[in-house]
């Protein structure tokens, strides 16, 4: 709930400056973002590829709401609430799967997989069995992501996903597998992984791996204002000369970006000999030199897309001070391992990055839990896109607030 205290914090926030303690900390606080963000905002759930097969199906924890994402017998991907009509149950009790239909392991009532009620015995001679089908949660897929809302009116999806959809199309995810995903609990709160993911001021100290390949150049991994350098504008032509959509773009309120950046010179991939990962490439961008897509949507993902493979971060909050970040990096679907990658080489950058972050957030959580902590001012050359990530949260949460009140008067 949108409580007075937490509209009061909004309200006396200082532009510029870090967030005071009960942002971090506070779950009542959290519980205003859980509300007010997780479950109103579209969320990153999988990649499409994921679900190989009709009847494959994975299933997600999202605060309190559990979720089933499933691809139907008509190849179509819908998500569910992971809770049966009966008695609530959950319903879907792996991570992932493959299943004909889904069957309540409690008195196994089935249902279809595109969530209506099959069977169910003894119900009696009025049962309408039309009235019990699973609750559906919204679900959209773009250019072979996939997306989920909770909330009963959605906000708009389309302006993104047309934003997005040419950026993404030549890295033809739908052909893509998982080659490896790890999962991570950071003993932070989800906003300082965000805070941390949106700069690169900490880069050059914590991250040797991934400063062999990733420029930390604040113009490539920040935000949109100024002027774009002649190298940059260089690249995007070069890419666009080739099909690849990669100027800068952002949407409204700063929630999402899109931007095709070049690496470090020399560096083909995120790897530590900076050559690719992957022999076989992954889509239709060919040249090596295509550097990094880099993509990210408030509140849940953060990806790179390279000619050899992409990696997709998704971020769960799991309580005040506990964030789960889970990484998958993707292949061609035919890209044989040991052959064609190795799994050490194409995941150790970005492992050994998240935990290096892990870290970072970490203690930077355990300052702001001091009572002496008190708010600084972010760098107006390094933490832009910092600002902009706190200026989007504070303006999403707010029109929480404001649609609350509306609602009681
Ligand atoms: S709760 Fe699912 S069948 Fe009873
Ligand atoms: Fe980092």
């Amino acid at each position: 709930m949108m409580t007075p205290r937490v509209r009061e914090l909004l309200a006396q926030r200082t532009p510029g400056y870090a967030l005071v303690q009960p942002f971090y900390t506070d779950p009542e606080v959290f519980q205003a973002d859980m509300e007010g963000i997780f479950y109103r905002e579209w969320l990153f759930a999988i990649a499409a590829c994921e679900l190989e097969k009709n009847g494959s199906y994975v299933t997600h924890q999202v605060g309190a709401y559990g979720v089933i994402l499933v691809r139907g017998a008509d190849g179509q991907i819908r998500a569910f609430h992971n809770t049966c009509r009966h008695r609530g149950s959950v319903l879907c009790k792996s991570e992932k799967g493959n299943a004909p239909k889904l069957v309540c392991p409690y008195h196994q009532w089935t249902y279809e997989l595109d969530g209506k009620l099959l069977w169910a015995r003894d119900m009696g001679a009025d049962f309408d069995a039309s009235q019990f089908g699973l609750r559906p949660v919204h679900c959209r897929e773009v250019a072979g992501l996939v997306y989920i809302c909770f909330a009963q009116q959605p906000p708009d999806f389309d302006a993104f996903a047309d934003l997005i959809r040419p950026y993404l199309e030549p890295h033809d995810l739908n052909n893509a597998k998982v080659a490896v995903q790890t999962s991570i609990v950071e003993n932070g709160n989800w906003k300082l992984v965000w805070e941390n993911n949106r700069e690169c001021y900490h880069c050059g100290a914590n991250h040797p791996g991934l400063c062999r390949s990733f420029p930390e150049d604040p113009v490539v991994t920040g935000g949109a204002e100024g002027a774009i350098p002649p190298h940059i504008q260089d690249h995007y032509d070069r890419m666009l000369a080739q099909g690849l959509p990669s100027q800068f773009q952002m949407g409204p309120d700063f929630q999402y970006r899109v931007a095709r950046m070049p690496l470090l010179p020399g560096a083909k991939s995120f790897t530590m000999d900076l050559k690719p990962a992957v022999t076989r490439h992954l889509g239709r961008v060919t040249d090596e030199d295509a550097g990094t897509l880099l993509k990210y949507h408030y509140p849940t993902t953060w990806n790179h897309f390279l000619p050899d493979h992409a990696t997709l971060f998704r971020v769960t909050p799991l309580n005040a001070t506990q964030t789960q970040v889970t990484t998958k990096w993707l292949v061609h679907k035919d890209a044989v391992e040991g052959v064609d990658y190795d799994v050490a080489r194409l995941s150790e950058v970005w492992n050994s990055t998240n935990d290096e972050d892990r870290r970072v957030v970490e203690d930077n959580q355990k300052g702001i839990n001091s009572p002496a902590y008190e708010p600084g001012p972010y760098s107006p050359v390094h933490e832009e896109s910092v600002m902009e990530f706190v200026e989007w949260y504070i303006r999403t949460m707010s029109k929480q607030t404001a649609t609350v009140i509306k609602a009681v008067a």
